[in-house]
């Protein structure tokens, strides 16, 4: 048995949300090196599923953040967009879909990382209300947190999902058993960061990595009209004021998250045009 609380150095957890398209990769990279001075992150994980032209995600796309040092890919509701990342999903370990999809569908729901000793257990699940996850999230994470007993030091649990009761729910259900819930899908950040009473950080929304310019990605013209006339529209991922949303959680004890704190960036000037 591995002595937990002794061996355990204080660990800093970069994640950042939804990367919207091309925009939002290079908003990411351009960043990075700064926020890893800043915050000195030992993880990084980013949610990628919008990273490839706006819905879904390519080999291609996550083999470039894999590259940029990200240690973990997240994936929600368009993790299927793209059929060529259906291998690569079973093939690549610290690539996450929803841990609630059905066993039939590809890729698997979570994995252990390891920095400098510390263990890190990532967890993707996806809401059921509004969304189309096969089974139910909150019996779910049980057994995906059941798989990990005696893995991790801590665990991060990315709540994909559409309505804030259920990302709350998932916070309070887990608070005291997970370093952090962190909730993404919205696009948009919400001001509720806090350490919930028995240590879990939690965010209701992380937001995106993409262009603030837009309506949740898309180009403003474009769903503006599609609001206006409720007619079909295509939609193309907006480049409009590029921003980085993360959040920052800082721990020490095991499964315990210390503090969370909002990283809201704007890209640096001119570098997240394509
Ligand atoms: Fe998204
Ligand atoms: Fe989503």
């Amino acid at each position: 048995m591995r002595p937990l609380a002794a061996m355990l150095k204080p660990i800093c957890i970069l994640f950042v949300g939804d990367i919207v398209g091309g925009v939002g990769k290079r908003t990411l990279l351009s960043l990075l090196p700064a926020l890893r001075e800043r915050h000195a992150p030992d993880f990084i994980i980013v949610n990628g599923e919008n990273a490839a032209g706006g819905v879904g995600i390519t080999p291609r796309v996550a083999d470039e953040l894999f590259a940029a040092g990200i240690d973990v890919i997240t994936l929600g509701n368009h993790t299927y967009r793209h059929r060529e990342i259906y291998p690569y999903l079973d093939e690549h370990e610290r690539i996450l879909r929803p841990a609630n999809y059905l066993k039939s569908q590809p890729g698997h729901g979570w994995c252990v990382v390891e920095s400098d000793g510390a263990r890190l257990g990532v967890v993707s699940m996806s809401g059921n209300l509004f969304m189309n996850a096969g089974k139910p999230a909150f019996t779910e994470i049980d057994a995906a947190l059941h798989a990990l007993k005696g893995k991790a030091d801590h665990v991060l649990v990315d709540m994909h999902a559409e309505a804030t009761s259920e990302k709350v729910g998932m916070g309070w259900h887990l608070d005291g058993r997970v370093t952090a819930v962190v909730g993404t899908h919205t696009h948009i950040p919400t001001a509720d960061a806090r350490v919930l009473p028995d240590g879990t950080a939690y965010i209701t929304d992380v937001g995106m990595t993409g262009p603030r310019g837009g309506v949740i990605g898309v180009k403003r013209e474009q769903a503006v009209q599609a609001m206006l006339t409720k007619m079909p529209v295509r939609f193309e991922t907006s480049s409009d004021d590029p921003w980085l949303n993360g959040v920052v959680i800082r721990c020490s004890e095991p499964m315990r998250a210390e503090s969370i704190e909002l990283v809201l960036e704007p890209a640096p000037p001119g570098r997240a045009l394509g």
